[in-house]
């Protein structure tokens, strides 16, 4: 009997079993605070098939086993970014940045403001229009530093080009001001100009890491969308390290369904998932 040839044409689907997945899982947890919920199976499973079959490995098994034993190997990375979430937006919770505006105001310059989960640019960016437009006289400063633990992300924020798709959330008095125009082989796209570009320090890092910065205190930490990929316990220790490294009456911005009031009294709600440190 002849073979139905629409067997031919459709590839198999990678699968992952149970204990794979548990090990990626854990390895994810381990290495970057991410949850991986069961829903994200079928993409896992893809994701560490294509690992594997990259690096000529003969399973996902064998695959977590060498990621596991080689702890400083550049497929951390590779790892790490396939699982990350990086949705985000210019301008995104719009009430932050007016609440930026007004606290830098009240505060001394340089304004020093940390991005710490800052994905492909938008939020950084954001930012730095924001302090270029609240500082008050021209001697004052400000700088920011934005980290993420995805390195592809941070390529694409470093580059700080963006469709014009993109940019429809930035206002358009900011548009002009901060953005060139593509035009001919460029046309569709914006590009940040060094006004805002050079007030940012992109780096990759971890809130994971057991070293933080020491050198460093800032008035504003940005950290929003990210601690709810996080359990309570390591959320808590994030807040406190924050805190530490936050000056003297500086502020938190939370993302809009996370909430922190009741795991740590190093911060103090000041209204609209906007933290103040406790000092
Ligand atoms: C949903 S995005 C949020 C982006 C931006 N903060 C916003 O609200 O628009 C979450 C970001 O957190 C980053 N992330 C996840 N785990 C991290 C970790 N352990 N350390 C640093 N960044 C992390 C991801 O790479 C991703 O870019």
């Amino acid at each position: 009997m002849p073979v139905p040839q629409y067997q031919f044409l459709i590839p198999a689907q990678p699968e992952v079993g149970q204990d794979d997945f548990e090990h990626a899982a854990r390895l994810l947890k381990r290495r970057a605070g991410i949850m991986l919920g069961s829903h994200k199976r079928e993409m896992a499973a893809r994701t560490l098939s294509t690992r594997s079959q990259k690096l000529g490995l003969e399973s996902i098994a064998q695959y977590l086993t060498v990621l596991e034993q080689n702890q400083s190997s550049a497929e951390w990375n590779a790892f790490i970014n396939a699982f990350t979430i990086n949705h985000t937006a210019f301008f995104r919770e719009q009430h932050h940045f007016e609440i930026l505006s007004e606290f830098v105001r009240t505060r001394k310059s340089p304004i020093s403001v940390w991005c710490a989960a800052a994905s492909t640019g938008e939020e950084p960016y954001t930012i730095a229009m924001t302090l270029r437009e609240s500082l008050q006289r021209a001697d004052d400063s400000a700088s920011i530093w934005a980290t993420d633990i995805d390195t592809q992300a941070l390529e694409r924020a470093r580059r700080g080009v963006y469709s014009l798709e993109r940019v429809k959330t930035v206002p358009e008095y900011y548009l002009k001001k901060y953005f060139h125009r593509g035009k001919d082989s460029k046309a569709g796209l914006a590009r940040v100009k060094p006004a805002i570009y050079d007030m940012i320090r992109f780096d990759q890092f971890n809130l994971l890491s057991p070293s933080w910065p020491t050198d460093q205190k800032f008035d504003a930490i940005f950290c929003r969308n990210t601690m709810i990929y996080f359990d309570k316990p390591t959320q808590t220790r994030i807040l406190e390290r924050f805190a530490s490294v936050m000056k003297k009456g500086g502020v938190l911005f939370a993302g809009h369904s996370e909430n922190f009031t009741y795991l740590t009294k190093a911060f103090q709600l000041r209204g609209q998932t906007v933290y103040t440190v406790v000092s």
